[in-house]
């Protein structure tokens, strides 16, 4: 997929930006990469996303401990990149922004649970049960995102969600220290996770041992099913919509007649009603007012309000 386009956006600076000495105190003794006017379109899916005031890459979970307690120290917010149903506005994010992609070694443990730091793709996790003939994540096939992603999204297919292989999870709290939560403790939606407040930095799964083939088979099967019906080679945040009870949303949009709308470099997909992609230099401002006529569309044909399942997040 594409590379970044910096410069393609401006950053839109609402509150005064801290100097750069200033962030160099924050983040003191912070042993991960440390980069200033950070664009974000690389770190999101949609390839799309104005800068982060500092994005941070931790180099382990001490670490992360270590960026939250600074930043709290220093009353500055913290926002996870990592997920992929996720659309940055153009005036990017102020504040720090951190990105678990050095976080990525995966171990196994006894009775056939996994550990995955926060940073793993979810496909690599699938790829390494799948060679320890493990089963249980195939539900997940296809699903681009952080395992950290996808707890805090519950995301999930027809074929189940997160909750349904999740044992536990580890996450850094807002004082900076480790806690292991059980799954049981945590509630758990229709994609989202109530999970406290925190980061997740690393996630338990439960699995059972299988038939290699049948579930290599299974995951093959699946990723095919998505990639005939869904536009997993163009930059996109996955469903834009969540389903309505009973109804998808896909068809929704489809039956109004939207597929192939476009607004600037920012498309309805015309394979997936529900997906929205990025034709190539698509803005955030481009997405929202394609929301907005989507929306409306359906809303005016079938009675129905779509809820977003995308999460927006940044300044205009
Ligand atoms: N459909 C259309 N036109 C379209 C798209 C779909 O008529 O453009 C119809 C299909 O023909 C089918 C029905 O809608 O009869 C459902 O379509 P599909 O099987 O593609 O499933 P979906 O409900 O649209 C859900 C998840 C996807 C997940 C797929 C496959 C949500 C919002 N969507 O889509 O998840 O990949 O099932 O398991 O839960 C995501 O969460 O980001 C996501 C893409």
């Amino acid at each position: 997929m594409g590379g970044a386009k910096s410069g393609a956006t401006k950053p839109a600076r609402a509150n005064k930006a801290r100097s750069r000495k200033e962030w160099e105190r924050i983040l003191v003794g912070v042993r991960g990469t440390i980069l200033f006017d950070a664009p974000l379109e690389r770190y999101t899916s949609f390839r799309i996303g104005g800068p982060a005031d500092v994005l941070v890459e931790p180099a382990d979970v001490d670490d992360v401990c270590r960026v939250v307690a600074q930043a709290k120290a220093a009353k500055v917010p913290i926002f996870v990149v990592g997920g992929t149903n996720l659309l940055i506005r153009d005036g990017g994010i102020r504040g720090i922004v951190l990105s678990l992609a050095k976080l990525k070694s995966i171990r196994q443990e006894p009775d056939h649970v996994l550990y995955a730091e926060g940073g793993v793709g979810m496909p690599t996790l699938i790829g390494y049960a799948i060679r320890r003939s493990l089963a249980g994540l195939e539900w997940g096939a296809g699903i681009p995102g952080t395992v950290a992603g996808c707890v805090v999204m519950n995301a999930g297919t027809r074929l189940g969600e997160m909750k349904d292989s999740l044992k536990a999870v580890c996450m850094v709290d807002p004082q900076g220290r480790v806690v292991d939560i059980p799954a049981a403790e945590i509630p758990f939606s229709y994609r989202r996770a109530h999970l406290p407040p925190g980061i997740v930095v690393g996630v338990w799964v439960q699995l059972r041992p299988g038939d290699h083939d049948r579930i290599e088979k299974t995951v093959k099967d699946y990723l095919q099913y998505r990639k005939d019906t869904q536009p997993l080679t163009q930059p996109s945040a996955g469903c834009v919509f969540k389903n309505p009870p009973g109804d998808s949303a896909g068809r929704l949009v489809d039956a109004a007649g939207l597929k192939g709308a476009r607004i600037g470099d920012a498309q309805v997909s015309e394979k997936h009603a529900n997906f929205m992609v990025n034709l190539g230099h698509a803005r955030a401002g481009d997405v929202l007012a394609l929301i907005r006529k989507v929306r409306a569309a359906v809303k005016k044909q079938t009675g129905v309000a779509l809820e977003l399942e995308l999460k927006i997040v940044g300044q205009a």
